[in-house]
């Protein structure tokens, strides 16, 4: 299907107006999408929300379905989330934590998350341990060996990060948490839908996302995953009558399944939504998604690198569809700006929300311009020409 990106570029109307480079802020919807939403809302217009739930039942079971075969998990170890924040912290604190016991995280850790850690520090006296990067910019994976000793009760990584392209190495890392017996968090929020991802191979217990980036499902969607075997490691510290059942007045049984981290109202138009968008991504095919995605970028990254005025941030070899820049002759927000007003659409990856990496490589704000597959050389040669005019 990737083969016949005429078709696939017919179903994301909005390319024919515009260049959307920002994919790992939002990307588009394709029309089934979009049309899944909105018959969604129309069904509960005409015959009630509750109503409608119960018509579209296996619409909204099909969530479960379509993020088990994207993952190579089962469906039970799916569960619904309102975003890839709200799907972090319902793993996250559920992991049993004592006064002294340690967290350890990386450099590249999203900013959120980063709070989250620093937040649970304060209020547990956790300690959180950080381990930087390489000369590659991916986690040094030698150091976080090292960091996996003694009571280390969570290790914490960010696949993807939103502040540049590199890819870490997520899987080396599952083998050493799994060595070591520790809980292993992935946030994928950025590499799902743009990589290819196996739980099995990535060996983390557990794995969040949202479905507005490079899933291309609507805002106000999540998922998670929690492997089967580590559900009983993980007390949810919020449940309601969806996440467990009364088992008599004053007793209750939580949901042995990933579900025990949903709440029972959800947006449920979206989760609809986003399961169309996962089919959508499966029948394309990961791999191909990934080849192409990771082609463009690489396209990208070379003809910015032609322009003098232009630094590509990223190094390494084991990059993504993320490519954050920085010119010479203008600011980030400046740029940002400019590449808007021509009908492109970038975004800006600000220090003040990253002080832990971009402070680290001592950089400032960044441009960044996100690639998916449904992107084309020829968007990029304008991209370009845009950036390099003043
Ligand atoms: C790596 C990463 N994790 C988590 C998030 C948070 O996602 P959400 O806004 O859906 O909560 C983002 C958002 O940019 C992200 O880039």
């Amino acid at each position: 299907m990737l083969s016949d990106l005429d078709r696939i570029r017919r179903q994301t109307p909005a390319v024919a107006q515009l260049i959307h480079f920002n994919n790992a802020g939002a990307s588009l919807n394709p029309d089934v999408v979009t049309e899944a939403v909105m018959a969604h809302l129309q069904l509960e217009q005409r015959i009630g929300a509750y109503e409608a739930a119960v018509v579209a039942d296996a619409h909204i079971e099909n969530f479960y379905k379509a993020f088990a075969a994207l993952l190579n998990c089962q469906p039970s170890e799916i569960g619904w989330a309102e975003n890839a924040t709200h799907a972090w912290n319902s793993v996250f604190h559920a992991v049993a934590l004592l006064p002294g016991d340690r967290i350890v995280t990386s450099q590249s850790e999203y900013a959120s998350n980063y709070l989250a850690l620093l937040h649970l520090a304060r209020l547990r006296q956790v300690h959180i341990d950080v381990v930087p990067n390489a000369a590659n910019g991916q986690v040094c994976l030698e150091r976080l060996e090292r960091a996996l000793t003694g009571n280390v009760r969570l290790l914490a990584l960010t696949h993807v990060p939103s502040q540049s392209g590199v890819v870490h190495p997520a899987a080396e890392a599952g083998k050493l948490a799994r060595a070591h017996g520790i809980l292993y968090l992935l946030d994928a929020c950025q590499s799902a839908g743009q990589l290819a991802l196996d739980v099995d191979a990535l060996g983390c217990d557990m794995l969040t996302g949202t479905g507005r980036k490079y899933l291309r499902g609507p805002r106000g969607t999540g998922f998670l995953y929690v492997r089967e075997t580590s559900l009983q490691r993980l007390t949810p510290e919020w449940v309601d009558m969806h996440a467990a059942q009364f088992t008599g007045p004053h007793t209750y049984r939580l949901r042995d399944d990933a579900r025990r981290f949903e709440n029972w109202e959800c947006f449920v138009a979206g989760k609809i939504g986003l399961g169309v968008a996962v089919d959508y991504a499966n029948a394309i095919g990961m791999d191909g998604i990934e080849k192409r995605v990771r082609e463009l970028a690489a396209c990208l990254r070379d003809m910015l690198r032609e322009n003098p005025a232009i630094t590509v941030h990223e190094a390494g070899s084991d990059l993504s569809g993320i490519v954050t820049f920085s010119s010479a002759a203008q600011t980030a927000e400046v740029l940002h700006k400019r590449l808007l007003h021509k009908g492109i659409n970038t975004s800006v990856v600000r220090l003040r929300n990253n002080l832990l990496d971009l402070g680290q490589r001592s950089l400032g704000d960044l441009n960044r311009a996100s690639v998916h597959y449904y992107n084309t050389e020829d968007e990029i040669a304008l991209f370009c020409e845009a950036v390099a005019q003043r």
